[in-house]
């Protein structure tokens, strides 16, 4: 099966800070892998760097079985993988339908955005009732949906989401999920979600991969990870104190050392 994305032994620092360390993955094509771990671990920064809005300096990072040392990050979206920001990054002043036209001008795909215009409103009905709507005035939820709208008019092979449940109530996060399995199914799909939101994602993914401290320190199929002592530990059997609009007891905001430290 192809190999749609391959991360080999990624490193990466802020400065003099290293945050990520030999961290390797890989998703074939039309798989669903989960990262997940705690705040801090180095999910963002992973798929930034995956994306090029980080420079990659050490490591080697395959998309669509090709090679991605010299592409910039419109490159990398040409090549078909596309990132979904965290904290979704809609431009507020523009409506909704702009939004999505914006999505497909770095891929210069303009002779299909309409129809995946169209597409993207059979899926998000919401978005289609709010097409002239100014995206700023969007609820949380709906502006994720809008966040993936955008991403779909690239006309990705891979499509990277950055905890697309955070801060979104649990019926919103299970309609997201919704929506990616139906992506996958539909058009083959590869997904990389990084979550906090392990019971979300662990529900959703084929695979995944559990990082602390910016390393990779489990993997395994989704029925493997939930049945690790580790995940458990940092999150099945956890309860926090979630925020009213958060879901409850799955995405506690730890620390890194709330893992049992340097687990391998
Ligand atoms: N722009 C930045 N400058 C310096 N340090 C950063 C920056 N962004 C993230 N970090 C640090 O890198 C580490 C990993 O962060 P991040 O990739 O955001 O983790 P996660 O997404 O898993 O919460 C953290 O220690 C964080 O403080
Ligand atoms: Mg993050």
């Amino acid at each position: 099966m192809t190999k749609m994305l391959e991360v080999s032994k990624v490193n990466y620092s802020y400065g003099r800070a290293q945050v990520l360390y030999d961290v390797s993955f890989e998703a074939a094509e039309g798989e669903i892998v989960t990262i997940i771990g705690p705040n801090g671990a180095g999910k963002s920064t992973l798929l930034n760097v995956v994306a090029r809005s980080h420079k990659l300096r050490r490591g080697n990072i395959r998309i669509a079985e090709r090679g991605t040392e010299k592409l910039s990050q419109a490159g990398i979206v040409k090549l078909g993988c596309v990132l979904v920001p965290e904290g979704r990054q809609v431009f507020s002043s523009l409506t909704v339908h702009d939004n999505l036209v914006l999505g497909g001008y770095v891929s210069r795909r303009s002779g299909t955005a309409k129809a995946t215009i169209e597409r993207v409103f059979d899926i998000f009905p919401r978005l289609a009732e709010r097409s002239n709507q100014l995206a700023g005035t969007l609820s949380g939820g709906e502006q994720q949906m809008l966040a993936i709208g955008r991403a779909m008019l690239s006309r990705p092979k891979v499509m990277l989401l950055d905890e697309p449940s955070l801060g979104l109530a649990p019926q919103m996060t299970a309609r997201i999920m919704e929506v990616l399995g139906e992506l996958r199914r539909e058009s083959g799909l590869t997904i990389v979600l990084v979550e906090q939101n392990a019971h979300a994602a662990l529900g959703l993914a084929d695979r995944g991969y559990l990082m602390s401290g910016g390393r990779v320190l489990t993997s395994g199929t989704s029925a493997e990870l939930k049945a690790d002592k580790m995940v458990q530990q940092v999150y099945l059997g956890a309860s926090a104190d979630p925020a009213p609009d958060a879901n409850p007891g799955l995405a506690p905001e730890q620390p890194s050392t709330a893992l049992p430290s340097e687990a391998k």
